[in-house]
């Protein structure tokens, strides 16, 4: 069924899911008459490609109250066949779901994922929750950490792919954002292996502390220096745990951000597209109009309270990243008395273990330079999305 990338539909339901309103793309797309949509589940567009953990999902993501993204692939009345990008939200006494045309390369395998979910479904009778477990760890296999990395990813590209397609300049605030995301998925990685690396070396001064031990007398100089490498490589490991924390809290900010900043940018146009329709008697266009500025509102306003959450988790892991550089500056210095001492006694096992700890500092240490500069780059690109997102709102405004 044939809809363009300019077009952008919404559907209105009541909490149980019945279609209360909708737009004229909605009801021409579906080619049903608007009196056998109206008082009807949404499942009346169902197709039979989609897997039903993908619904779980959703309707476990609203009844909490919270926004998702999803791709569906729809049944138009003739048993034609149209995917969309559903942004579904709750809103007064049910839910809206403003729809877009997919064709990012999320999309391409997204439609990979659900052919195997929908395999693994009739093959093994999955209760749908068993289904959206499945989809989460197949997902988890291609990179997204979350669904909401998913969704978040998916909406960025296919507002850039739909800019792309419709030759219009994306919005300053989602280039910035997909920056952010960029970054804030290298960052993650960065902590991920500075803590493996902490986690793959963390017997080396035990180690050294027991062939002290051995050393008698002679090793006690070792054993010493072996004791204040432990407790500070203890205080490190302590550090990395709250900083990668604070690193994922970073991320599921930025992805929050982006997801309710795209969300508010497609309910903004959706309200200008409803505007410029054509009314039909069916539909009370007053009261649909003040659901969707409603809703624009609210997003817009969430999408701002955001940026001031991520400057702040921005500031808080800036904090951990300095503590742990400057634990690491206070290992090096232990790590080279111990060098000499080691020089000294000419123990091959002792020189072979100090090696160890120069390979965990060296990685520790680069590792850390390279999380502060991207945390800067963050910094930045914040600061900019910020001014630029003062721009937008005033060219949405006016
Ligand atoms: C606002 C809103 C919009 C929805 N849009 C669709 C849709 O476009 N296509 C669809 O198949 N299901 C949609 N659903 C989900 C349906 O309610 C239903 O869960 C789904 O069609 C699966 O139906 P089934 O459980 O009877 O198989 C929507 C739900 C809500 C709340």
């Amino acid at each position: 069924m044939k809809f363009g990338f300019d077009e952008l539909f919404f559907s209105r339901t009541d909490s149980r899911g019945k279609i209360k309103s909708g737009n004229t793309v909605f009801q021409r797309v579906s080619q049903y008459s608007w009196d056998e949509l109206l008082g009807k589940p949404h499942n009346t567009i169902r197709h039979k490609d989609m897997p039903r953990g993908v619904f779980w999902l959703l309707w476990d993501q609203i009844r909490k109250g919270l926004p998702i993204g999803a791709y569906v692939k729809n049944s138009s009345k003739n048993g034609q066949y149209y995917w969309v990008y559903a942004i579904v939200t709750p809103i007064e006494n049910g839910y809206l779901s403003v729809r877009l045309k997919p064709s990012s390369a999320v999309f391409e395998g997204a439609q990979e994922q659900y052919q195997a979910l929908l395999q693994a479904e009739s093959d093994g009778d999955l209760t749908p929750a068993k289904s959206a477990e499945i989809l989460l760890a197949s997902l988890n296999r291609l990179g997204f950490r979350n669904y909401q990395s998913f969704m978040t990813q998916g909406l960025i590209s296919e507002i850039l792919a739909r800019d792309r397609m419709l030759s219009v300049e994306t919005l300053s605030t989602v280039r910035f954002f997909h920056e952010l995301l960029l970054e804030s998925g290298k960052l993650l990685e960065t902590a991920t292996r500075v803590t493996e690396t902490y986690h793959s070396f963390r017997f080396v001064p035990l180690n050294l502390i027991i062939q002290a031990g051995q050393l008698g007398n002679t090793g006690a100089a070792i054993g010493t220096i072996s004791n204040n490498y432990s407790l500070l490589a203890e205080e490190i490991r302590l550090g990395l745990d709250g900083f990668f924390e604070a690193a994922k809290k970073v991320s599921d900010t930025i992805c929050e951000g982006a997801f309710l900043l795209s969300t508010s940018i497609i309910q903004q146009e959706i309200a200008e597209v409803f505007a410029g329709e054509a009314k039909t008697s069916e539909i009370d266009h007053a009261c649909e109009m003040a659901h969707l500025d409603r809703q624009r509102g609210l997003y817009a306003a969430r999408a701002v309270e955001n940026l001031v959450n991520i400057q702040r988790e921005l500031e808080e892991f800036a904090r951990g990243a300095a503590e742990i550089k400057r634990l690491t500056l206070g290992l090096a210095a232990i790590r080279i008395m111990g060098k000499v001492e080691a020089g000294r006694l000419a123990n091959s096992v002792l020189n072979d273990l100090i090696t160890d700890l120069e390979t965990f500092q060296q990685t520790l240490s680069t590792g850390m330079t390279e999380i502060l500069s991207l945390n800067s780059a963050l910094w930045q690109h914040t600061g900019q999305l910020l001014d630029a997102y003062g721009d937008d709102t005033k060219v949405a405004a006016a």
